[in-house]
């Protein structure tokens, strides 16, 4: 007979992760969207499905399989995103890997034509849906954000986990080019200071941010 896993480090536990991008809609054929693979996303969920855990992923849209074992809630824009988040409550740990539009537009119902000049956007802020879970009265246990900067990265980071009342974050330095490849360089952030992880796969970044989960809550 096959071997089962042995890891059972997160048995017991659910685990919620956000992944991929946000696509706001501007007509039926345009968005706004955010450069995001999902491939780190995906990569925590399928980690934390191999140490055990129930894993709800809520993504965006992303051309990636769903990892087995995960129960995968798809979503377009940033409003049905938090609605799935808040749904999948509570949670043990969530972790929100998503690079979430941070604006939307009211859509047209018809396609925009370009002779008609240059459409008048009037852009409004979407929930932030990290910030939301900071402050939910179904808080989860464990509260972890991504922080993709380009500069400054550590002081930016650290003014998100005060922010969005998060208890880690991890700055992903996207100076060059991480977004959509295969790679990482992480930051852990947290109360009790900065930790520098070496570049590594996003598989290896996953199997590390799960070591640490197990570590915490253990
Ligand atoms: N996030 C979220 N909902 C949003 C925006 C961001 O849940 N509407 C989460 C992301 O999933 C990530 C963290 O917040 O875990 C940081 O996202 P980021 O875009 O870096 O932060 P913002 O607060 O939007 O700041 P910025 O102006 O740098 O984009
Ligand atoms: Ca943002």
């Amino acid at each position: 007979t096959p071997a089962l896993s042995n890891d059972q480090r997160l048995v017991g536990k659910h685990v919620l992760v956000t992944a991929g991008p946000t696509h706001e809609p501007i007509d039926p054929v345009r968005v706004i969207a955010n450069k995001s693979s999902g491939k780190q996303g995906f990569a925590i969920a399928a980690a934390a499905v191999k140490a055990g855990a129930r894993v709800t992923l809520v993504a965006g849209p992303v051309s990636l399989a769903t990892p087995a074992g995960v129960n995968r809630i798809d979503v377009q824009t940033a409003n049905e995103m938090a609605d799935a988040v808040a749904g999948a409550l509570p949670a043990d740990i969530a972790i929100m890997v998503a690079a979430v539009a941070d604006w939307r537009v009211a859509p047209s119902d018809v396609k925009l034509k370009k002779d008609a000049g240059a459409p008048d956007l009037q852009f409004e802020r979407n929930p932030d849906i990290l910030a939301t879970l900071g402050e939910h009265p179904e808080r989860p246990g464990l509260l972890i954000g991504f922080a993709a900067e380009t500069n400054d990265v550590v002081a930016n980071a650290t003014s998100k986990l005060e922010r969005k009342k998060a208890d880690w974050i991890l700055a992903n330095d996207v100076s060059g080019d991480v977004m959509g490849g295969d790679r990482n360089r992480i930051h852990l952030v947290t109360a009790d200071g900065v930790e520098d992880w070496d570049e590594a796969s996003k598989a290896d970044v996953a199997s590390h941010l799960i070591d640490k989960i197990a570590e915490s809550i253990s």
